[in-house]
């Protein structure tokens, strides 16, 4: 079974009205609240392949039970650590109908206290006995050290358990040394770890190289509307669809990642793992909000796929 990590999940909130003015009265058309979070994403996408996984994290107060819930309700498993005292965050999402803007107001998340911290360790390696992969995805709530991906990393690959990590910042600097599986982070987060531009295919192919350097077997950077470029130390394929219209971008990066992990499992050649990837993603692009496509859905887009040996 495949694991996902959530460390900082939240309550999507939706709102839409008509004409967002800032300081008065908006009154509300349309309300959506969904369970969100970078693995919760992952484990959203997986169900759509027919993947049960097993969903990890931290949780709390009412949002943390409607998280649960919905979950279940999708057929995901969840296998949470409970935070006492404090709630999963919110994040309101305002979206202006008549513009078609969307402005969001995210909560950082509740402090984690090192005892909540211990909990979920002691949780995530009971987990971890019923996994062979390890999604580790987003950023960290206020009180986990930069070093907390790096350290779970290490503990599960000892344990034979492959990880990917999908995070940014001083979290992916430090989790990226400690040789995860599988390392995929878009053109703007490589190019802030690595501290070079990832403008041109020759930068590109260097920034690829730093990862494959550091050991990493696999490496994947997403480049937006521009595709992706999926490397081992075999080979290098640039891999991209078109899509007719898009709809909503949010939750491609989740999308990419399901679709590697659950094809790397499936025993996919590499490139068939960046046909596959490249085409659930860009069918999440076209989709509403952070919709996850149908196997139906994807086998059509990756007849669109284009892709290019570097
Ligand atoms: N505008 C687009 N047109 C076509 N494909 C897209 C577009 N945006 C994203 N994709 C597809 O989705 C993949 C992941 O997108 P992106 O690089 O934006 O990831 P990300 O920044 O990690 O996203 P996320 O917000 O989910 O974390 C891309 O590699 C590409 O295949
Ligand atoms: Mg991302």
């Amino acid at each position: 079974m495949i694991g996902t990590l959530t460390m900082n999940p939240a309550i999507d909130r939706t709102v839409t009205v008509d004409g967002f003015r800032l300081g008065t009265l908006n009154r509300v058309r349309k309300v959506r609240v969904d369970a969100s979070g970078k693995g919760i994403n992952v484990s959203k996408a997986l169900i759509r392949f027919g993947e049960q996984s097993l969903a990890m994290g931290l949780l709390g107060g009412m949002t943390g039970q409607f998280i649960e819930q919905d979950l279940q309700n999708d057929g995901i498993l969840p296998a949470f650590t409970w935070i006492k005292g404090q709630s999963t965050r919110t994040n309101v999402k305002v979206f202006d109908a008549e513009s078609g803007s969307t402005t969001e107001i995210n909560e950082p998340g509740p402090e984690i206290s090192s005892a909540n911290l211990q909990a979920l360790r002691r949780d995530l390696f009971s987990g971890l006995g019923r996994v062979s992969y390890l999604v580790c995805s987003g950023s960290l709530p206020p009180g986990v050290p930069d070093t907390f991906y790096a350290d779970v990393i290490r503990e599960a690959q000892a344990k034979g358990v492959h990880c990917i990590l999908d995070t940014s910042g001083s979290a992916l600097a430090r989790g990226m040394h400690a040789v995860p599986t599988l390392v995929k982070p878009n053109r703007e987060e490589a190019s802030q770890v690595l501290g070079v531009d990832l403008r041109s295919e020759a930068q590109i192919i260097e920034a690829v190289h730093r990862f494959l350097d550091i050991g990493i077997p696999y490496v994947v950077i997403s480049l937006g509307p521009d595709g992706a470029v999926f490397a081992t130390g075999e080979s290098i394929v640039w891999a991209q669809a078109s899509v007719d219209m898009i709809r909503s971008t949010a939750g491609c990066g989740d999308a990419l990642v399901a679709a590697v992990v659950w094809s790397l499992c499936s025993g996919k050649s590499w490139l068939e793992v960046a046909r596959f990837a490249t085409a659930a993603a860009t069918a999440t692009a076209s989709l509403d909000g952070t919709i996850f496509p149908t196997m139906d859905m994807i086998n059509s887009f990756s007849q669109r796929v284009c892709m290019k040996n570097m």
